[in-house]
């Protein structure tokens, strides 16, 4: 045999033993993966005894369509008490929560964010304020603050109301084309105009105006994209996720949102350049949101690198007014759907306001019975339908019952606030639950969160709720639309599945 031929064999054999030794080490590998999966399936479903739950797959889990999730955990919430494990897919579970006394016990520790569910949010909003955790995040909560005193709300109230009459003048003139409008689109428009305003220093701009309906859409499709890819075992890796269509849309959908916040924030940084912009800033007690992270990179260059800086942006973009956004869409449809209640609240801003022509800080105080309204309203449509911890140490509840350190837990508020237990005949729209002299659990209405990570923009959120609820009655009465009754759906934000349809009736001022 010649040398050529006997080298053809060598080489041929090595690769053959190299296909057989990878193979092995594959075979090995995925043997490990299987023996890992089971031995924490089995550790799972032992600390995990304690709290039945229904049937499910032992791959694909409890097997729920997204959009029916909130109503298929009310099932459970009335079956299972206090808590109940969801099996996603594979060895991941929501340990999901819906009972006051375990609310207390969680909230007051301090467990993380779970990082396996709130990464995802990561592309878009960065690690700022929702998703930061331990000293980061006591840091930037310290350094934001102040953007939320009494002294810088107080003047928002102006232009609250300004950007909601803008959007009734626009109501005026499309409902004599057609009365019946679907509003939450309007609405996100409108909270999207206040929370740029208001802590973005944004004077009014075309360009700005133009681009503010992409950036809704975009954030219309990363809240669906996000959550299901949470849900959706093969999503997991972001290498993959990439690859798949999902993957190039939420992408592209991150490169809109970030084009619109850049944006800002290179106009901000212009508009300070300007020296009697700057002294004007400089001489005022408390700044607006932007300007204190502007000024502490100024200040501090090395304490918030642009990178936080757009992530604290992309942050307060999204929670500054999608949640608000959901919140006052679900207030108009329950008043819609309650024209006594509706009544009661336009008598009283009527008393209070008559013809609307301003309304003021010392206002907001004056009109308990729209709160009430407006709370019920948060109780029945949690704009935020539930929050994740990861349990950073075991824990035990009231009633004995424990679980161990790793454990990811979905406090669902949407279930605590339809938790027969805690409200009876929870799905009756009743403001008088809110009374002034009424008794409930200290950890039974939280819309807003409870403990340390609550929501730093609660008081923004409730005087843009009463402004935009007081100016809209007095301007019209909100009807149903019976044929397109709204689904609640859980996206980042509580959504309607087919939007929300109401009649509009202008008053006769
Ligand atoms: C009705 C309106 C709102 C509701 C129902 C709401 C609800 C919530 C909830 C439940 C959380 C806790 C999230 C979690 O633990 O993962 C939260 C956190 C937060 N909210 Fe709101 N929110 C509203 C409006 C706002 C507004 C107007 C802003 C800003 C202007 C804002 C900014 C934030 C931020 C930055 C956090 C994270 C706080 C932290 O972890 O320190 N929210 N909000």
């Amino acid at each position: 045999m010649s040398n050529s031929a006997l080298s053809l064999f060598r080489v041929l054999g090595s690769i053959s033993g190299f296909l057989q030794l990878t193979s092995l080490l594959g075979l090995l590998l995925l043997l490990f993966k299987a023996v890992q999966f089971y031995l924490c399936r089995q550790w799972l479903l032992r600390v995990l005894k304690q709290f039945p739950c229904p049937p499910s797959h032992w791959f694909f889990g409890h097997k729920i369509q997204m959009d029916e999730e909130l109503q298929e955990t009310l099932k459970w919430t009335e079956k299972f008490p206090s808590a109940c494990p969801r099996w996603l897919w594979g060895n991941r579970i929501f340990f999901l929560v819906y009972d006051p006394d375990y609310m207390k016990v969680i909230m007051g520790r301090s467990d993380p964010k779970s990082q396996s569910t709130y990464r995802f949010l990561a592309p878009w909003i960065g690690y700022g304020l929702l998703l930061l955790n331990g000293h980061t995040w006591f840091q930037h909560r310290r350094m934001l603050t102040p953007a939320f005193h009494y002294d810088i709300l107080k003047p928002y109230m102006g232009v609250m109301a300004d950007s909601v009459r803008v959007m009734l003048n626009k109501w005026e003139k499309l409902i004599n084309q057609d009365s019946c409008l679907e509003i939450s689109q309007h609405i996100s428009l409108m909270t999207l105009e206040t929370i740029m305003k208001c802590a973005f220093s944004h004077q009014d701009s075309d360009l700005l105006v133009r681009n503010f309906q992409s950036y809704i859409q975009a954030i219309c499709d990363l809240s669906y994209l996000i959550p299901s890819r949470l849900r959706n075992a093969f999503h997991q890796n972001d290498t993959i996720y990439r690859l798949t269509s999902a993957g190039r849309w939420s992408n592209h959908a991150c490169q809109i949102a970030h084009k619109h916040t850049d944006q800002v924030i290179r106009q901000r940084k212009a508009q300070l350049q300007d020296e009697e912009e700057l002294e004007k800033v400089r001489r005022k007690r408390h700044l607006d949101f932007l300007d204190i992270l502007l000024f502490a990179k100024m200040e501090n260059g090395s304490s918030l690198s642009d990178k936080d800086l757009r992530a604290e942006v992309d942050t307060f973009m999204f929670e500054g007014h999608d949640t608000t956004a959901s919140g006052i869409s679900w207030i108009f449809y329950a008043l819609a759907t309650h024209p006594e209640h509706q009544q009661k609240c336009r008598e009283e801003v009527q008393n209070l306001l008559g013809d609307g022509a301003s309304i003021t800080w010392d206002h907001l105080d004056q009109m308990p019975y729209t709160t009430m309204c407006i709370k019920e309203a948060l109780r029945l449509y949690p704009p935020v339908p539930s929050i994740g911890r990861k349990l950073s140490k075991p824990i035990t509840f009231p009633d004995g019952r424990s679980l161990p350190k790793g454990i990811i837990v979905t406090l669902s508020i949407y279930a605590l606030h339809h938790n027969p237990k805690v409200w009876p005949n929870p799905e009756v729209f009743d403001p008088f639950r809110f009374a002034p002299n009424s008794s409930r659990h200290s950890h039974s209405f939280l819309p807003f969160s409870g403990g340390p990570r609550n929501c730093i923009g609660k008081q923004f959120a409730m005087n843009e709720m009463k402004v935009a609820v007081a100016l809209t009655l007095l301007r019209f009465e909100l009807l149903p639309d019976s044929t397109k009754v709204p689904f609640p759906i859980q996206r980042l934000v509580l959504r309607s599945k087919n939007g929300i349809h109401l009649h509009l009736r202008k008053k006769l001022q």
